[in-house]
Order: C-alpha cells, then sequence, then structure tokens
C-alpha cells in the first residue's frame, strides 16, 4: 500500500476537523502539529493525533474514512504516533482489541488527565460500550 505520513497543513487539518465532527471523536483542544493524516494519491484516508495533557501523552482522535477501513491504514498511524511519541502515552477506547497488539494494555491505574477523557467520553460521546484505559507498555 502507497500510503503517505505527515503532519497536515492548514487546509488538510480543516478537512480532518470535519472528519471529527463525522465520527464523532474528540474534537477538544485540535491543534495541527498534533496530528499525523495518512494519504493515498494525495486524498486524505486517515489521521490521528497525540495530544499533551501535562501529567502523560494521550493518543485519541484517530480516524480512517469509512471506504478505507480494514485496509492497514489504522495501523500504519498507530505506528507513526508511536514513533513520535516520548512520553507515558496513554488512550481511552472501546476497541481494546484493535490496540493491544501494539502494547496498549488495560489498566486501571491513569493519570488524572485520563480520568477527565474517560467523564468526558462517558458524558458526551455516549455509546453502549464501555470506555477503558489503556497503556503503551513499551518494554
Ligand atoms: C478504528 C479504526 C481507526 C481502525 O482503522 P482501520 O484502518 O480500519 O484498521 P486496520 O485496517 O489498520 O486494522 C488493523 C487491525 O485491527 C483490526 N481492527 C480493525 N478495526 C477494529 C475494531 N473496530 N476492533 C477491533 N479490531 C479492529 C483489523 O482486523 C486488523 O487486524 P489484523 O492486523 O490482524 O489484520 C477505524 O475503524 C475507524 O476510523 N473507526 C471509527 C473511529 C474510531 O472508532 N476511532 C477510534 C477511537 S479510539
Amino acid at each position: 500500500m502507497n500510503l503517505e505520513l505527515k503532519t497536515p497543513n492548514k487546509i488538510e487539518f480543516e478537512q480532518i476537523r470535519n472528519y471529527i465532527r463525522e465520527f464523532e471523536l474528540d474534537n477538544r483542544e485540535l491543534k495541527q502539529d498534533q496530528f499525523v493524516a495518512a494519504y493515498r494519491n494525495n486524498e486524505l484516508v486517515g489521521f490521528g493525533r497525540l495530544r499533551e495533557r501535562g501529567d502523560c501523552t494521550e493518543l485519541c482522535s484517530l480516524g480512517v474514512i469509512t471506504t478505507e477501513r480494514r485496509k492497514g491504514i489504522g495501523k500504519a498511524i498507530v505506528k507513526e504516533l508511536l514513533k513520535r511519541s516520548k512520553e507515558e502515552l496513554y488512550l481511552v477506547c472501546i476497541i481494546p482489541d484493535f490496540f493491544a497488539p501494539f502494547k496498549f494494555q488495560e489498566t486501571l491505574y491513569y493519570p488524572k488527565s485520563i480520568q477527565e477523557k474517560i467523564d468526558y467520553c462517558t458524558a458526551e460521546l455516549i455509546v453502549p460500550e464501555k470506555y477503558v484505559a489503556m497503556k503503551y507498555m513499551k518494554n
């Protein structure tokens, strides 16, 4: 698969914003330089984000456009985000099985910002599944 992974420019970032709204992902404090965008034939096909939370880094706002799912794009974006991440890395999700192969492990112990994220998701992004916190276990 010929995939280009890069930080989006301003126009590309606006496109990502629209997808984030459409996919009902976390849209708070979005900043262009937090993102990795995936392009195929110059078309945006996916994106993901590393958000600095003060007490840790959070991997969030990960999305692949509907017609391009299950082709390895989400995996490629996560791998790129892992390369870029330096600090303790956490995420909150409803699909732990997707993240487990990248050495993310479910945990009940996490920083305050991650508790805040769980509370936000539970209150604002309502889904039948349970939100879980996961920590990246580098070693
Ligand atoms: C979750 C999402 C980013 C996955 O992207 P994708 O490009 O379809 O994923 P990939 O094709 O790279 O899949 C990688 C692996 O995860 C598996 N997988 C894909 N979606 C999955 C899901 N929802 N749950 C569990 N496993 C999943 C694939 O089968 C694949 O396994 P394999 O490597 O053994 O073949 C995409 O479905 C999406 O945008 N969903 C809507 C937004 C969302 O839920 N974002 C996550 C917020 S935390």
